[in-house]
């Protein structure tokens, strides 16, 4: 240990935000550095967690708290490249597997894809776990195998490496054991910290609300939206967002492996109307951000362009895109109870239920079942006929049944066919995908 001492006080600073004071620039630099230093304890930075999930911060505290946690570690450089990059972040949400057909999508028009993804913890599935159902595939690259693979291919879907934004790392860890994840201000430091770190010249955020989300609430959704924006914009990073439904899940699949099947679904030009919705308008903002605005992604999709560089990419990182996918030991059927329309299949009752399958981890470094999950066979707005089947669960351990069973309870609804009227899902129902997914978008 150095002699040198301290320039604050981490309970000075506590405090501080404890009684509702703004922190100054050298307060907030202090205290990001000398927590990733371990000099601030994490009681202590779990204290001041909590202050700021009370009190806030204001813009420039937000903007001053990202930059230091992006000074916290090395920052990524895409700019000998020699193409623009772009990059997509979602906040997640249940069968959120948008990133799969989408990356390589915008990687065939010649736009370099950098996509650092995590792994899920909770109910919300994580894009790694994903696409490690697929045999063979690997998440962890070097720096320069990422940097090669974005040249050769032009997308690449990896974890981060140690030195992005580590103080984000420690603090978003802390956050998830002490109920402090739930702040706009620190959810909006941590995902633009990384990627601005990351090094992307573009950047379009999939903001989701919807009891699926973390924000289930319009007015929050937009909040975190515009902050985050915001932020990228100051950054440099050319930054759109659009707030989109989590109400009910996406697709057709919440569960690792059964949700590559229906990406692959989409990159061969079919799958669920509202994925293929969702990632032709994320597809179009990104194309857009980096320049290409007159490029038609939809085409790509038809063509096969996107499932070649898809295809391209899974094996450059050591998978088999032509292997059959994990398929879970066990299933079980949920049957409609009645006839009629199905009013709600509630996006929070089908992610816990996948989870509890086993296809999310309850702590990190747990391992996940590639095969488990829920597989949608009818979407709102659906006519059911009584005894049809609903679901399918799948698990590899049967014993799990009865508690995602005990999930889904009050997650599906069916309504009389006579009460379509008066719900107005059947105009809903002819809505297009991305007509009932895209809430807003969010630009400066
Ligand atoms: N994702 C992140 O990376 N950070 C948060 O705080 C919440 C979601």
């Amino acid at each position: 240990m150095s002699g040198a001492p301290e320039a604050f006080d981490a309970v000075d600073i506590i405090r501080l935000k404890r009684d509702g004071e703004r922190l100054s620039d050298p307060q907030i630099d202090w205290v990001i550095d000398a927590y990733t230093r371990g000099v601030v304890a994490d009681e202590q930075m779990s204290a001041l967690a909590m202050a700021v999930c009370i009190r806030g911060l204001d813009a420039a505290e937000i903007a001053r708290w990202t930059a230091a946690m992006v000074a916290s570690g090395t920052q990524l450089d895409f700019s000998n490249l020699g193409r623009r990059s772009v990059d997509k972040h979602s906040t997640g949400g249940v069968g959120d597997k948008i990133t799969l057909p989408l990356a390589p999508l915008v990687a065939s028009f010649g736009v370099a894809v950098p996509q650092l993804s995590g792994r899920g913890l909770g109910y919300t599935g994580g894009t790694l776990d994903k696409l490690e159902s697929i045999p063979g595939w690997r998440a962890d690259l070097s720096t320069v195998e990422m940097l090669a693979q974005l040249r050769s291919v032009g997308v690449v879907i990896c974890a981060p490496g140690p030195g992005l934004a580590p103080a984000d790392r420690k603090l978003y860890a802390l956050r998830d054991a002490t109920g402090t994840v739930e702040s706009i201000p620190l959810i909006a430091s941590s995902i633009m910290s990384k990627k601005i770190a990351e090094g992307t010249g573009a950047l379009v955020l999939d903001v989701k609300v919807g009891s699926g989300a973390f924000m289930t609430d319009l007015a929050d959704a937009r909040e975190l939206a515009s902050a985050m924006v915001e932020l990228g914009e100051e950054a440099g990073l050319v930054t759109v967002a659009l707030v989109t439904d989590m109400s009910t899940p996406l697709g057709r699949t919440a569960g690792n492996a059964l949700e590559v099947r229906e990406s692959v679904e989409v990159l061969a030009g079919g799958g669920p109307d509202d994925v293929v919705g969702l990632t032709l308008a994320l597809a179009r903002e990104m194309l857009d951000a980096a320049g290409r605005p007159d490029a038609d992604p939809a085409a790509a999709l038809a063509d096969g362009r996107a499932m070649d560089v898809w295809r391209a990419m899974v094996a450059a990182q050591g998978g088999d895109p032509r292997a059959p996918l994990p398929r879970a030991r066990h299933t079980e059927q949920v049957l409609a109870p009645s006839e009629g329309i199905l009013r709600s299949l509630d996006a929070h009752g089908v992610g816990v239920a996948a989870w509890r399958l086993g296809a999310g981890r309850a702590r990190q470094g747990e391992a996940v079942q590639a095969g488990a999950g829920v597989e949608m066979h009818v979407k709102p707005g659906e006519v059911v006929r009584a005894g049809q089947p609903l679901l399918t669960l799948h698990t590899d351990t049967p014993e799990r049944f009865p508690r995602a069973l005990a999930a889904l309870a009050d997650a599906v609804v069916v309504d009389a066919a006579g009460d379509l009227g008066a719900t107005g899902l059947a105009r809903e129902a002819t809505a297009t995908g991305a007509a009932r997914v895209v809430l807003e978008r969010i630009s400066r």
